[in-house]
């Protein structure tokens, strides 16, 4: 099957009758106001609070596709199987189904629906420590559907055919936001986790394990040899974390995540990802730009690097990101910079001639039904355009720096600058050097590199120290105080106000809205005393589930960015839902129960960001 026929049978067979599961639209891969994470990683984000015990608008059983970005993942992206971007099928249990549902449900998707070998299939369970027991009800299940009395066995101790059953740590068994219990802050939910492998070399033709870094260890399913491949994870969501360790949630949760593109890799028996229906016309428009031929091992990586990035960061431009020195708009700048240099490579001397926006038109054929409905093409290729424009002038000038060197060894700093700023890989650099009798120093620049990682990662794993969890009330009183900002803007400004974007960290709420003139300091004060004069009313906050027309029609504002559910949540401030509000906007929350315990805010600026655009920042004086 195709990656496009899997997504549409997963939906099918989670939403079919006997499973019931209500398709939930997937969150946006910048998510807003959630200042834990700068992408969605994984499909269970934009559940976090219903996964903590807040009902859901759409019930207790969920389903979707989700695109995710794993930041992380950017330096490993070049091999048959890491990506940046990647789609996450989802199913959810909020409190409904636990173990003895999903595992079989999972196995007969993969093995009846997308028809893969029980044979070449293995799995592992957490294998207990001194908190959290052994998962042995997994055991039992996954018995029963390999069929086999055979005993689960340590994974690391390596893999027997014989062996369906694998148990392992929590370093592998275990799944939250954050990694690995202690890793966890004060709040953050998790639980242990059963994972399903598709073995695609089961005569071991293919040496995989014998070439790879890991050959002096014994094989086993998740020792990364490529040889065995993660193609799903049921995650037994039961835990939080407090300050005495953990608690059981109010309710055992199913949060599965499925690699859509290993699926499809497995379904189409060829390890490389690269080659299925959701990736591969990338590769052939590249094919035909450059000349170069993806049959040649030696263009394999940059073609693998441009075709991933290219994917991600036309997503992320159609969502309004625009690269950038800082959070969000810093990936996208390293995702198409690193795109250009591999780019440049392929074309050899023709660099100037072509441009790697062609590109995206292949990317939008992809998602055209799903994730790119209608994008304006002609802009997403402007920012690509402009930024290799842009990345052009710098490599000239990192050029002349070179040239005007003469220390006897370059800095590795200087050297990890120039691979950083204009995108010079380190190999690059030493070709240069070589010429001038010059040698860079490697310690210093992997140091720095190491460094950056680290930053990399923080791009998935949180933002800020600690967590959300950490600021969760603080977090909380500025999402409020957004709504409230919103509605004080229509009332001062007009109803042409709008959002375009909003962000908040605990220090602060930033919020993007359209207006075209500079707002006067009268305007500024009556917004401000506005929202102080709501806080000090102190009104209740409702919440209400609603169809979504219903929630539209009765005047409810929703943020044109986001798709939303047929049933949302709207959340109303006022003295009565019905007759008697100030905001009401539609919205997945939480948000305090009524204004009084924000406290009397602050209006610090507002700005212009672009045409149309104003930007406006806000401080709790209570945070
Ligand atoms: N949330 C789980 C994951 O991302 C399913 O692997």
């Amino acid at each position: 099957m195709t990656g496009t026929q899997i997504r549409n049978a997963y939906l099918n067979y989670f939403t079919s009758e006997n499973r019931n599961h209500q398709p939930i639209p997937p969150a946006r891969l910048i998510p807003e106001n959630d200042p834990s994470t700068l992408f969605t990683s994984s499909g269970m984000q934009q559940l976090v609070p219903y996964l903590k015990g807040e009902p859901h608008s759409m019930g207790n059983r969920l389903t979707d596709s989700q695109p995710s970005f794993r930041a992380e993942d950017i330096d490993e992206v070049g091999d048959n199987r890491h990506t940046t971007f990647f789609e996450m099928l989802g199913n959810w249990s909020l409190g409904d189904y636990f173990k003895q549902e999903q595992l079989p449900w999972f196995f007969e998707f993969i093995t009846q629906v997308v028809g893969l070998d029980p044979n070449r299939l293995y799995v592992t369970v957490f294998a207990g420590d001194n908190t959290i027991p052994k998962d042995t009800e997994s055991i039992e299940i996954w018995q029963k559907l390999f069929n086999t009395t055979a005993p689960a066995k340590p994974g690391i101790e390596g893999f027997d055919k014989n062996t369906k059953i694998y148990t392992y740590d929590a370093t592998k068994n275990w799944w939250s936001r954050s990694g690995v219990p202690t890793n966890m802050p004060v709040g953050e939910i998790g639980g242990p986790d059963s994972e399903v492998f598709f073995d695609f070399d089961p005569e071991d033709k293919l040496h995989l394990h014998q070439q790879s870094p890991y050959k002096d260890q014994p094989c086993h399913i998740n020792c990364d040899c490529g040889r065995f491949m993660e193609i799903g994870n049921s995650v037994f969501m039961q835990y939080i974390k407090t300050d005495a360790g953990f608690e059981p949630l109010p309710k055992q949760n199913v949060d599965f995540g499925g690699g859509l593109e290993r699926i499809a890799a497995a379904s189409q028996n060829d390890q490389d990802v690269f080659k299925i229906d959701l990736l591969y016309p990338i590769i052939q428009q590249l094919e035909s730009i450059t000349h170069c031929s993806y049959q040649d091992d030696a263009n394999k990586p940059a073609m693998r690097i441009i075709a991933d990035h290219m994917r991600a960061a036309t997503i992320l431009i159609a969502q309004g990101l625009t690269p950038s020195n800082k959070l969000q708009g810093y990936f996208l700048r390293r995702l198409l910079r690193r795109s250009l240099v591999k780019f440049n490579q392929l074309m050899k001397d023709d660099t100037q001639t072509n441009s790697l926006s062609h590109l995206v038109p292949a990317v939008v054929e992809i998602f055209s039904d799903t994730y790119l409905e209608s994008v304006d093409t002609t802009a997403i290729q402007a920012v690509i355009d402009d930024e290799q424009q842009r990345f052009s002038k710098s490599l000239n000038k990192g050029m002349k720096i070179i040239a005007a060197t003469d220390a006897n060894q370059i800095d590795g700093k200087f050297a990890f600058d120039l691979y950083q700023s204009y995108g010079f890989p380190l190999e690059i650099t030493e070709e240069l050097l070589k010429e001038k009798g010059l040698t860079v120093d490697k310690d210093t620049f992997r140091a720095e590199f190491k460094k950056h990682q680290d930053i990399s990662r923080s791009g998935s794993t949180g933002l800020f120290k600690g967590g959300l969890a950490d600021h969760s009330d603080t977090i909380v009183k500025y999402h409020t105080t957004t709504h409230l900002l919103q509605a004080a803007l229509r009332q001062v400004l007009g109803d042409h106000v709008q959002q375009m974007g909003s962000n908040i960290t605990a220090e602060r709420l930033r919020f993007d809205f359209k207006h075209t003139q500079k707002m006067t300091p009268e305007e500024l004060k009556t917004v401000e005393t506005m929202i102080n004069e709501k806080i000090a009313a102190d009104l209740p906050v409702n919440k209400a589930i609603m169809p979504k027309d219903e929630a539209l029609k009765s005047g409810a504002i929703a943020f044109f960015r986001d798709k939303y559910p047929d049933t949302v949540t709207v959340y109303t401030i006022g003295n009565d839902p019905q007759s008697d509000w100030f905001s009401k906007e539609l919205c997945g929350g939480p948000h305090v129960s009524s204004t009084g315990v924000i406290g009397p805010v602050t209006i610090k600026k507002e700005e212009a960001v672009g045409a149309g655009v104003r930007r406006i920042y806000v401080t709790l004086s209570q945070a």
